[in-house]
């Protein structure tokens, strides 16, 4: 199946179970003060699950463009560097305001994972929220009960508050959740090693890639947590995640959705893509790393400069700008480019995104320009700025507070971004 394959899939299964369908609300969170970006399916959506406005029906789905590189839910640091995270991705979810909840939620999800996509019954495991006695929350009795349904008892594992009780910020609504993991090993591994004590401990081929959130709560300003008018159900499945399961490929990067990024930057830098990773292989290379990250950041930027935010030197604006020049720091530094290449790429992914992102081919020579003056401008600070550093004599000398700050500003080092 190919990604459009596997997102339509998606669609119409959940239109198929009287769900709406409705278009990704733009990356940029303009009317919500407690966010900068989107970052999950469920924020366009969150005055629905408070009951300050109706939905326009009770069952929808969609596919949402998220970005999560601020606040509670920042992947910034992992981008590049492993196979799975990204700053710009897709969340496929379905959702319930006050209709359905456990007991669906979970036969659906179970049905479109294996009967649709077709997954392995014996390479998936689930988990349920064990219950956290400090907030005076109960283990998930009924999702376990749920799950025992489909799927055998030792593959229904427990876990805490920070893998399954699902937040949207520091406020908002929230609840316990249920996760899908997928043992993505090669049979060999997975006949040595258990998949089981895998799930939620980092390995790069036992990945989450579906959560169900039981949305019962909303998490007030002071901490507290107060019930929701009525229960509710959020899911998201990581979209890149999907496709690398269904396509069977070694990272998210392998599959149809990134190849054609990966592949211009091979040729326009003449360095091959070898798809190495440093938690797997002892003989990585950085400039694996470097190409990641720079497709995953032409992804963000471009996405985002449609929907409305351009580079700038305050809020979201700058938080763009930051990660453009994070690619730019990338290519130079590491795949040895020294003219513009990103505005080059951002043809190849709106027309790749036509039929479900349409606003990014429409605005496609305004997002190109924006992106070549961004990184002309920067490319020329970075010229300066490593005369500035070289002059400095970094080895034999100290820099003070002040200059410091000024290197920090023109790199971007470290490449933490403002909450
Ligand atoms: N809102 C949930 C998440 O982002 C589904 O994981």
């Amino acid at each position: 199946m190919t990604s459009r394959e596997i997102r339509r899939q998606f669609l119409d299964f959940f239109a198929s179970k009287e769900h709406k369908i409705i278009p990704s609300a733009p990356i940029v969170a303009k009317s919500d003060p407690t966010l900068m970006f989107i970052n999950s399916g469920m924020a366009p959506l969150k005055d629905y699950f408070l009951g300050n406005q109706q939905p326009p029906s009770r069952r929808i789905a969609d596919t949402q463009k998220c970005l999560r590189v601020t606040g509670k839910h920042n992947d910034l640091e992992d981008v590049g560097r492993d196979g799975y995270h990204h700053t710009m991705f897709e969340m496929l979810g379905n959702w319930s305001f006050g209709d359905y909840f456990k007991k669906e939620a979970i036969r659906w999800s179970w049905e479109l994972l294996t009967e649709v996509y077709k997954l392995p019954k014996d390479q998936l495991y689930v988990s349920v929220f064990a219950g956290d006695e400090k907030e005076g929350l109960p283990f998930d009795q009924e999702a376990f009960d749920e799950w025992k349904k489909y799927i055998a008892e030792d593959r229904i594992l427990a876990f805490g508050k920070k893998e399954n009780f699902w937040e949207m910020g520091e406020q908002g609504p929230c609840g316990p959740c249920s996760e899908i993991h997928v043992d993505l090993r090669s049979e060999a591994e997975r006949q040595a090693k258990d998949g089981k004590q895998l799930v939620n401990a980092d390995d790069p081929n036992v990945i989450e890639v579906w959560n169900n959130v039981f949305m019962q709560f909303n998490r007030r300003a002071d901490g507290r947590l107060d019930e929701l008018p009525a229960k509710s159900v959020d899911t998201g499945m990581g979209f890149e995640r999907l496709c690398r399961a269904v396509q069977g490929a070694s990272s998210n990067y392998d599959t149809d959705l990134w190849k054609p990024l990966i592949g211009f930057l091979e040729s326009f830098s003449e360095i091959k893509y070898t798809g190495t990773y440093p938690e797997v292989d002892a003989n990585w290379s950085m400039t694996d790393i470097a190409m990641r990250v720079v497709a995953d950041h032409l992804r963000a930027v471009s996405f985002t400069i449609a929907d409305g935010e351009l580079p700038s030197n305050t809020g979201a604006g700058y938080v763009i700008r930051r990660i453009l020049r994070r690619a730019v720091r990338y290519y130079y530094s590491f795949l040895n480019l020294r003219e513009p290449v990103m505005y080059r790429m951002c043809p190849i992914l709106a027309e790749e995104f036509s039929d479900v992102f349409p606003e990014l081919k429409s605005q496609v020579d305004f997002v190109v320009k924006v992106i070549l003056e961004e990184e002309k401008s920067f490319l020329r600070t970075l010229e300066s700025g490593l005369k500035r550093i070289d002059a400095l004599d970094l080895v034999n000398n100290t820099v003070d507070g002040k200059q410091a700050f000024e290197l920090y500003d023109t790199f971007g080092f470290p490449s933490t971004l403002p909450a």
